[in-house]
């Protein structure tokens, strides 16, 4: 079946990235007023190229497939060169064939057939690789119509043909499995008239204020962080509240080189000691974390994340129910450090999970924190829990640090 319309589509009007202007231009050449056929931007939307699919030549003449946007594979039409008005689809195509012929170590191969038709096995490719792209995007906007924070979500694969994961829901916050509490409104707050001069929050709780003037965190690893909540009389530009703002950097989704699977990393360049994100997923209780753990293979084990500041009762599972902090992978040399922190929930068996960086970290870089690491900075016991009953499949460690100490657990 021809897409209805066809006509409107035909020889000289692709009207792909095409602004109203261009059109009326290319009318003007031919001779033609859009009005006289029709066209609006309206209906032009409708005949919309989503990706390019093929590319033959016809006497001299250049053919590329194009699937159009809202209509199914069976309406694909082969349009001449000329008539594509659309370099940003017409580049991927090139990089895609590129791309698949350096991969399978055929650079200078040919890539038409006798027919001067492209080989089958390179459309293949470029369409797997277009429809991926349209998949990611998908998910990438999702991720951004979900989150809460003021930093950007990006997601990117430039390395295989992976899409977004398949079982996994964006959270904000903690989201506590049935019969587990998190009290949100904290029992005490602070009347301040400058929390960072005066006995505050923190003082409260027999600690030290977390930041100092700069956002940055100045106690070491293994304090906690309590900051002001919505008890306390300050308003929100209040030194003491940096984790619940939450993330202020652009970051992005990455599939990494390495094999290390998806990856974080950020866009921008963020300070040392800086607050980059916060652990979330499903809050559940230790039994439960170890019934799952031993369902769980070992990458799913790898998302379980023990709440042990002062107790050992809860456990973070991020295996489903995550934000960003779900893709972030493991370095023997990270350069993010978890926290405990106390903001309206100050029972001290349910703290949340903040990662600070550790250094300046430069845009581009990916994000990695020690899975093996506590609060505490101590190593005695693992976080991440491996489950006791199961034996234990050690995972090689990919993360490269020349301190790397092999295994991830
Ligand atoms: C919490 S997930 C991190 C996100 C994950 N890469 C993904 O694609 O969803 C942990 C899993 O990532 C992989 N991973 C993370 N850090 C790694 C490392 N340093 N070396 C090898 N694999 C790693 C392992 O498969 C691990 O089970
Ligand atoms: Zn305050
Ligand atoms: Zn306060
Ligand atoms: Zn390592």
């Amino acid at each position: 079946m021809a897409a209805a319309g066809a006509e409107a589509r035909g020889a000289w009007c692709v009207p792909c990235l095409v602004s109203l202007d261009t059109l009326q231009e290319v009318c003007r050449k031919e001779k033609l007023t859009c009005k006289s056929i029709g066209i609006t931007k309206r209906n032009l939307n409708n005949y919309e190229v989503e990706y390019l699919c093929d590319y033959k030549v016809v006497k001299d003449m250049e053919y590329y497939l194009v699937k159009w946007k809202g209509w199914p594979d069976s309406t694909n039409t082969w349009e001449p060169l000329q008539n594509l008005k659309c370099p940003l689809l017409l580049q991927q195509f090139s990089n895609d064939k590129h791309n698949y012929l350096s991969q399978v170590k055929k650079g200078k191969a040919i890539t038409l057939n006798n027919n001067k038709a492209l080989k089958p096995a390179i459309a293949e490719y470029i369409v797997k690789k277009a429809k991926q792209r349209i998949a990611l995007q998908r998910w990438q906007d999702e991720l951004n119509r979900r989150k809460n924070h003021t930093g950007m979500i990006f997601v990117e694969n430039t390395v295989d043909l992976e899409g977004p994961p398949s079982d996994f829901y964006y959270i904000n916050e903690y989201k506590p499995t049935p019969g587990i509490s998190l009290v949100n409104e904290a029992t005490f707050g602070c009347s301040c008239t400058d929390c960072f001069f005066e006995k505050c929050c923190p003082a409260e709780a027999g600690v030290l204020l977390a930041y100092n003037k700069n956002q940055q965190i100045k106690i070491p690893p293994g304090t906690p962080i309590y900051e002001c909540n919505s008890r306390c009389q300050c308003g929100p530009d209040c030194p003491n509240r940096i984790v619940q703002k939450g993330t202020q950097y652009s970051l992005c989704i990455f599939r990494t080189s390495n094999g290390c699977g998806w990856g974080v990393k950020t866009l921008v360049k963020i300070k040392r000691m800086s607050f980059v994100m916060e652990y979330v997923g499903e809050v559940i209780t230790s039994e439960e974390a170890e019934r799952r753990g031993q369902l769980y293979d070992n990458k799913g084990i790898t998302y379980l994340f023990d709440l042990d500041y002062e107790s050992d009762e809860f456990t973070v599972d991020a295996a489903r129910y995550g934000n960003v902090s779900h893709f972030v992978n493991h370095s023997c040399d990270p350069n993010l450090q978890v926290f405990n922190v106390f903001i309206d929930n100050l029972d001290t068996r349910l703290p949340r999970i903040a990662l600070f960086s550790t250094r300046t970290i430069n845009a581009g870089e990916e994000l990695t924190f020690d899975y093996q690491m506590k609060g505490s900075g101590d190593m005695s016991s693992d976080s991440i829990d491996y489950g006791p009953a199961k034996k234990r499949v050690r995972t090689v460690c990919k993360c490269g640090a020349v301190t790397c100490r092999g295994y991830l657990n």
